[in-house]
């Protein structure tokens, strides 16, 4: 019988890694960046970043978790007894992409039930953002309160909850097993319904239309890590989390290829289905692809409404599976936010999973309301761009620098190998580990951070200083309350 904080299997570990990678960056976002940096020719700097930093970084956060088998905060105490707060950090910042996830869920949800009728209307651009979210661009909106997305969101917060207070493999891990499954089936018939479409093929003509001159861009090689980096939810300590949820046996290095393949293999289908969907509006409509095309919320709550207005019957067939599959591969991925923090407080405050869960979730579900107002939309967007061009990546750089350089990975080599059945650690995982990648990071970092405070509007700016400082002050709280669990201050330090 599993531990409370035990997968089941080796197959739970897997299916539960894939569905926190697999989500909207794979829908949404992947098959633009395709699409605007080069087609075809993007392929060429998006396997460079799978291999150069997505396996060999997941191996890294994976050894490490796995070595320690503990709460990120722990392993990091461990390390240096005086650094516990750099390890709350990175679980604090994934719970709050939890919160504004939980939004874009909601959204999905009332469009999933709109699908059925397409209820959005003859002018899906003004219903999205006028009807639903009541768009307003001054701070005041916060005081105005959408009642149907607060339902939509909280009817999400429900599910989470009734997976996640679960022990991990009756709740996480049976679900993976259902949910990763079936959204890989739903998303090949998405696709297979979506070539058969007029027009399907002046969209992939249009995709994958090789642009090589890009090659020699810093921006397409800037665009395939970043890609890979959202992706693979890396440095995110969710990997490490999962790593140490597993038994004594795994072979992390498969595992990880494993997980990689699958990612990949999801998002360049939902490339194929979104643009066979936009060749065939081209044609419907007589406007170019380019024009059509965008992603984010434009795609999925505009873009796609459009194509089932004049899709006919179809619509309602693809409609429901489509926003279904956004769904679920959003559900998949918000599962996994919650995991390290949830599992780092349990660590050291001794509180039951159960419990610490409940309280993370109605915790969340509050402060979530934030995105049920009709300034809702932008608080998202300045959080999303926060925590994606600057924490996020802070966190790689700082993993690469604990766990490579202090911690020294060499040491992880022997137990990775030994139960490697595919390819075996050398001297070149090192180099990537300790050197290309931190560096690469750092330079994709900064590029961050100036185009954060270039592009801000001064609204922006205050509510990524706010962001910060709710981040920095939540991790200080955790890092100064005395421990609770009577093992967490044994830490003879590991170096
Ligand atoms: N990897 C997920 C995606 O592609 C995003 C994600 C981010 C998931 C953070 C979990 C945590 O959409």
């Amino acid at each position: 019988m599993a531990d409370k904080n035990e997968w089941g299997s080796n197959l739970s570990f897997i299916l539960a890694m894939i569905g926190s990678a697999v989500g909207l960056g794979n829908i949404w976002r992947y098959p633009y960046v395709l699409y605007s940096n080069g087609g075809g020719a993007f392929y060429i700097p998006y396997i460079v970043a799978i291999i150069l930093m997505g396996i060999p970084f997941l191996i890294l956060e994976y050894g490490v978790g796995y070595d320690f088998k503990s709460s990120f905060p722990k392993a990091i105490r461990k390390i240096h007894s005086n650094w516990e707060f750099l390890g709350w950090l990175l679980p604090v910042a994934v719970f709050m992409i939890m919160i504004y996830y939980s939004a874009i869920l909601g959204w999905d949800g009332i469009y999933m039930i709109l699908s059925f009728t397409k209820g959005w209307g003859a002018n899906p651009d003004a219903f999205f953002a006028t009807t639903l979210l009541q768009s307003s661009e001054s701070i005041s909106g916060l005081f105005h309160f959408i009642p149907l997305i607060a339902v939509a969101m909280l009817a999400g917060w429900v599910i989470i909850w009734f997976i996640s207070h679960r022990d991990l493999e009756e709740g996480l891990g049976k679900v993976s097993k259902v949910l990763v499954p079936a959204l890989f089936v739903i998303m090949v018939v998405i696709v297979g319904i979506s070539l058969t479409l007029p027009g399907a093929s002046i969209g992939l003509a249009e995709l994958f239309n090789p642009d090589w001159s890009l090659l020699g861009h810093f921006e397409i090689w800037m665009a395939a890590f970043g890609q890979i980096v959202f992706s693979l939810s890396l440095g995110m300590s969710i990997a490490f989390t999962y790593a140490s949820y597993t038994g004594e046996d795994a072979d992390l290095i498969t595992n990880t290829i494993s997980i990689a393949l699958a990612n990949s293999l999801f998002e360049n289908f939902a490339a194929l289905g979104v643009f066979s969907i936009l060749g065939y509006m081209s044609l419907q409509s007589g406007t170019a692809v380019a024009d059509l095309v965008t992603q984010g919320t434009g795609l999925v709550f505009v873009v796609y409404p459009t194509v089932f207005n004049v899709l006919g019957q179809w619509a309602y067939v693809l409609g429901p599976l489509f926003f279904l599959t956004v769904y679920l591969a959003g559900l998949t991925s918000i599962l996994s936010t919650i995991e390290p923090l949830s599992f780092s407080i349990q660590n050291k405050f001794g509180h039951s999973r159960s419990k610490t869960m409940t309280i993370l979730i109605i915790f969340g579900a509050v402060v979530s309301m934030i995105y049920a107002t009709s300034y809702g939309g932008s608080v998202l967007g300045y959080v999303d761009t926060f925590i994606n061009q600057i924490a996020l990546l802070l966190g790689i750089i700082l993993e690469c620098i604990i766990f490579a350089w202090i911690f020294n990975a060499e040491k992880l080599i022997g137990f990775l190998n030994a139960r490697s059945k595919t390819i075996k650690l050398g001297k070149w995982w090192l180099v990537i580990v300790k050197f290309i990648l931190p560096i690469f990071i750092a330079v994709v970092w900064i590029g961050g951070m100036i185009d954060v405070i270039n592009n801000s509007t001064s609204d922006q700016l205050i509510f990524t200083v706010i962001v910060a400082a709710i981040l920095l002050i939540s991790t200080v709280i955790f890092t100064v309350l005395p421990a609770k669990s009577p093992d967490w201050d044994d830490v003879e330090e590991r170096l």
